[in-house]
């Protein structure tokens, strides 16, 4: 097989595949391409990915010689035209804010696999590209306001006095929740944490946490370990103890997310102006709309001497770890999708296949993409 790596556009530094993941795939019996420069902004040069064994060309050859393309984000629509019928297109699709490009390339009969539709099983653990990117956000987020805050994370015991430890607040509890309570600890912080699902509790605890209970919260089995949408009452309930927390923390990371919807609404305005100035506001769920009702997506902003930073794509932010953490997620997925005479074979009998694939002969596969796009 021909797998190409396409650079990314826009303001994105990551590249899908670093030249040490070449090896590996070089040893696979995969023929790499790389467009040119496209491991620029993640400090990887050309001559270090034809060293590896990649062949560089223009994006066009890269597009019409290979089999199976590679890239982050999905690239732009005016490239689907030059992609052929039949080719493989793997990315992070975001099947809601990418819904017409999604149906222009099903109707051009590209088969597009989306990375962010991995499924959540023991099995597909090595491929979650999610998982890898929300553990570099959480990473991020806490040395992010750690930086911005006036005030030291951990105790102080010095001839000028004792320093009390800072307080952060995490709101949702998933991979990048658990990572930043890791950091935030290690740092010396106290840590508070709020979760609608229960099974989180325990995690947090051994991490050091302290995990917040509000009685009544709505979990559903079938959501296949996500949240759900919570009753009114319970919304009440959790907004009043969080604007307590909030109150009385220094750093609010916020977290929280639900699959297909907007994120919900956890840190309200009267909240952020009863916070202490100089407190720090980390919203990862900006990009679905934020936890924090004033937040403004790629924005940083200070209101009443609080900031909030809005900022959904710190894993750009850290393109070399992040890039590696993608291909190597990649290259275990591609273990399923190669025979052993690395010959692309799509086995939509295989769950992860399946589940991941959200169109193919100008069909819609995937479950979660027709459940996302209201499709029957
Ligand atoms: P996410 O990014 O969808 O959401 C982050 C967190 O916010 C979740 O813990 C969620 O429960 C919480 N949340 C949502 N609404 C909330 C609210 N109103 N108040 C407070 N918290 C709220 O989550 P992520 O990181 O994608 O993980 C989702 C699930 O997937 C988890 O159960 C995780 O354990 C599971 N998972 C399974 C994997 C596997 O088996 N391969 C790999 C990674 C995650």
């Amino acid at each position: 097989m021909i797998l190409g790596i396409l650079k990314e556009m826009g303001n994105e530094n990551r590249v899908a595949i670093l030249p040490p993941e070449v090896i590996v795939l070089k040893n696979m019996g995969i023929d790499v391409m790389v467009e040119t420069n496209a491991g620029e902004r993640a400090f990887a040069s050309d001559s270090a990915y034809t060293k590896a064994g990649a062949r560089l060309a223009e994006r066009k050859n890269v597009i019409s010689e290979a089999e199976m393309l590679l890239s982050i984000n999905p690239p732009v629509a005016e490239d689907i035209t030059c992609f052929k019928q039949g080719q493989v297109l793997c990315c992070v699709l975001n099947p809601v804010v990418n819904s017409n490009w999604l149906e222009k390339a099903r109707i051009h009969g590209l088969s597009v696999l989306a990375l962010d539709l991995i499924p959540r099983t023991t099995r597909a653990q090595s491929m979650d590209i999610l998982s890898s990117m929300a553990t570099v956000s959480g990473y991020k987020a806490v040395l992010e306001a750690a930086s911005l805050l006036p005030r030291f994370f951990p105790m102080f015991m010095s001839a000028a006095g004792t320093i009390k430890p800072s307080h952060v607040l995490i709101l949702g509890a998933g991979v990048a929740g658990l990572q930043a309570i890791a950091i935030a600890r290690k740092l010396g912080a106290i840590v508070e944490v709020f979760d609608v699902r229960s099974a989180v509790k325990e995690e947090v605890k051994s991490l050091g946490g302290k995990f917040i209970e509000v009685e009544g919260a709505k979990e559903d089995v079938a959501a296949g370990g996500y949240a759900v949408e919570q009753t009114e009452e319970f919304r009440r309930k959790q907004q009043d103890l969080i604007q307590d927390r909030a109150i009385a923390s220094d750093v609010v990371i916020a977290t929280a997310q639900i699959p297909g919807r907007k994120a919900p609404v956890l840190l309200l305005k009267e909240t952020v102006y009863s916070m202490k100035p100089g407190s720090v506001i980390i919203d990862l769920a900006a990009s679905t709309g934020g936890n924090c009702e004033l937040t403004e997506n790629g924005k940083n902003i200070v209101i009443n001497g609080v900031h909030i930073i809005g900022k959904s794509d710190y894993p750009s932010d850290m393109p070399s770890d992040a890039s590696k953490m993608f291909g190597c997620n990649i290259i275990n997925l591609l273990k399923i999708m190669v025979d052993k005479d690395a010959k692309l074979s799509l086995n939509l009998k295989d769950d992860i296949i399946w589940g991941t694939t959200a169109v193919h002969d100008k069909e819609y596969i995937s479950q979660s993409v027709k459940q996302l796009l209201n499709l029957k």
